[in-house]
């Protein structure tokens, strides 16, 4: 499974590819906000130390909008991915950026007819939100558990983000579901990779050699 990195602070991003298990990122407008910097120097930035697709948002909101500034934004460097709200004038935009062969990821997917629309339209990827449908009490792994199995069913190329990540086992889910991309905090690389009996097994590993290193 691949897996992105779902900021836009750039010292997270270093440090996880420096990890080497991340191959893409997503940025959505309140990640961009809460860094409080320029959102096409956020973009540039990243695009330099990420060889990945990179997610950057449009934030207009009809089709002549979205497509407007989905072109500037594809200017600033090919790894660029074109986030794009999954409403009416979202779909009509995607289908005009992939008819101009600029990729796009649907977001704000929760529901599969959603995702079908998105894929139908020419989507790259659909982003289906997990942890917000948690929070409103509804079942987010059964939403990408549902687009998995539609996918299959009908073949489509367009690829899945398991997105709105909010713990591991969300993760170890959506790849099992068969997600081909889990996009994920940097906290979460660090909770994916801690185990106790890993921390366990180390301690007792250096513990025993410091009794023999000078044999
Ligand atoms: O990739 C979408 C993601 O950024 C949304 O996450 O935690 O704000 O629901 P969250």
């Amino acid at each position: 499974m691949k897996l992105f990195l779902d900021t836009a602070n750039v010292e997270e991003i270093r440090q996880a590819a420096e990890l080497g298990v991340i191959c893409g990122v997503t940025t959505n407008p309140t990640l961009i906000a809460r860094e409080g910097r320029n959102f096409q120097e956020v973009i540039k930035e990243i695009a330099q130390i990420i060889d990945g697709p990179i997610s950057a948002e449009v934030v207009g909101i009809t089709k002549e909008e979205m497509v407007l500034e989905a072109k500037e934004l594809a200017k600033i460097h090919k790894n660029i991915i074109i986030k794009i709200p999954l409403i009416p004038e979202g779909l009509k935009a995607i289908k005009v950026l992939s008819s101009l062969g600029i990729k796009t990821n649907a977001t704000l997917i929760f529901s599969v007819n959603q995702a079908i629309l998105a894929a139908n339209a020419g989507a790259t990827y659909v982003s289906p939100f997990i942890g917000r449908l948690d929070d409103i009490s509804h079942d987010g792994m059964e939403l990408v558990s549902d687009i998995c199995q539609v996918f299959v069913n009908y073949n489509y190329e367009t690829e899945i983000i398991a997105a709105s990540v909010r713990h591991p086992i969300h993760v170890a889910q959506s790849a099992k579901l068969g997600a081909h991309i889990a996009t994920v905090p940097y906290k979460l690389i660090l909770q994916m990779c801690k185990h106790p009996l890993t921390d366990l097994g180390l301690e007792n590993f250096l513990k025993d050699w410091e009794k023999v290193k000078n044999k």
